[in-house]
């Protein structure tokens, strides 16, 4: 019989194509989002792809009691935990809806998890608990935590920590941290994809946005930076190879438990370890989009940090995996996504 997943979150950009990769290997898939940042249209289209159903649950994690009753009904093996909010300057402006939301709604799932005997837990983390990086690449042993410039990027370090607290409680956990560099790109089929609702605050959403005509001109937050070009440097990787790296965690961590056999917090960068400017980001598009991109150089945007790529090698060594795709590639395929659905899943 196949392994039941729990995916919060699984409307959602990421969450999707984590939908989509674990259908293909044969998992089943609940899903439970509140279609607070997503639509519905993205689960039937993934469910079109992979040709097989996931269950489906309107519902905010935070509603532990009803949470409860899914873990009830349903026998789940594992969770992988996407539910959240993201947008950074909101966080900002409204730090209590992102504590609530982040936190709260983590505290609620891992309840609803230890009350039914589910200890497997994948988590959405972000390069962001790194701050301004120590040095570069960033490996796993690099210091997190501090100069954290948003609430956003606090809730990922505060969850990380509450994470790491309850699995030195109970060694009958097994909680992967995995800390995302900056995924773009679309599923091959141009079916599903990232759709954020109102003006985006991402550089290739924005980018993919003023190329399709719905945006006059992208702005790129300074160019005195001390990189190649001035402009910001990240760790661009494709959500395909990204969401590839959660299915292998899952399976050394919480199918394959040979070597893991004591449970305990599992911590691992996704990202390609090379990065690249806003500049050669843009460049790349322009390629592939076959035309230039209006863009023009502004001041710095409050909060970033210059340059931020990962070492990705421990998940290497130890899962097994690594990123695939190039950057040519995470453009067609965003811009593939960006030109058959114009307005997202809003057509
Ligand atoms: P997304 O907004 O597209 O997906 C998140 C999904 O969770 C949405 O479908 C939303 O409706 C749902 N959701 C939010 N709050 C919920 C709640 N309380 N209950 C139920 N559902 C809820 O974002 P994404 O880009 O797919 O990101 C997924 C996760 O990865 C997030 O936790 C995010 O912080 C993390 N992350 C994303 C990035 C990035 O650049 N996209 C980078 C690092 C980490
Ligand atoms: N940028 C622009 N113009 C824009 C948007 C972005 O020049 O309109 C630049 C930024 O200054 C930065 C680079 O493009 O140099 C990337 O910016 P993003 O906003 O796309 O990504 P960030 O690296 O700032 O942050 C992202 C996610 C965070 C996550 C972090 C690390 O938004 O949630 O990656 O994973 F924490």
């Amino acid at each position: 019989m196949s392994l039941k997943i729990l995916v919060t979150g699984g409307a959602g950009y990421i969450g999707s194509h984590a939908c989509l990769a674990l259908l293909r290997a044969g998992f089943e898939v609940v899903v439970v989002d509140n279609l607070s940042n997503s639509d519905q249209e993205a689960i039937e289209r993934l469910q079109f792809l992979a040709h097989r159903k996931v269950r489906f649950y309107e519902l905010d994690i935070c509603q532990t009691a009803d949470l409860s009753e899914i873990f009830r009904h349903e026998k789940i093996h594992a969770v992988m935990h996407f539910a959240g909010l993201k947008a950074v300057g909101e966080s900002t402006e409204k730090p209590l809806k992102y504590y609530h939301q982040n936190i709260v709604g983590t505290l609620s799932l891992i309840e609803a998890m230890k009350d039914h005997n589910v200890f497997d837990l994948i988590f959405s983390s972000s390069a962001t608990v790194y701050g301004n990086p120590a040095y570069l690449p960033l490996d796993e042993k690099a210091p997190t935590g501090i100069g954290l410039t948003n609430p956003y990027g606090k809730t990922k370090y505060f969850i990380e920590e509450i994470l790491k607290d309850l699995a030195h409680s109970d060694p009958r956990w097994r909680i992967c941290l995995l800390r995302y560099f900056n995924p773009i790109g679309a599923d091959v089929s141009g079916q599903i994809g990232e759709d954020p609702l109102g003006i985006p605050n991402n550089l290739v959403p924005y980018l993919t946005k003023v190329a399709i005509g719905a945006l006059p001109m992208l702005s790129v937050y300074g160019n005195d930076y001390p990189t190649v070009d001035g402009t910001g440097v990240r760790d661009y990787i494709h959500v395909v190879d990204l969401v590839d790296g959660h299915l292998a965690a899952l399976k050394t961590h919480c199918i394959d438990r040979s070597e893991n056999q004591a449970g305990g917090v599992f911590v691992y960068n996704l990202g390609t370890g090379q990065g690249y400017s806003v500049l050669e980001i843009l460049r790349a598009f322009e390629e592939v989009v076959g035309k230039d991109i209006p863009h023009r150089i502004v001041g710095r945007r409050a909060g970033d940090v210059a340059s931020c790529y990962a070492d990705a090698s421990l998940a290497g060594e130890k899962l097994k995996w690594k990123a695939q795709y190039d950057l040519k590639r995470m453009a067609e395929d965003a811009w593939r996504w960006q030109s058959l659905n114009p307005k997202g899943y809003r057509n």
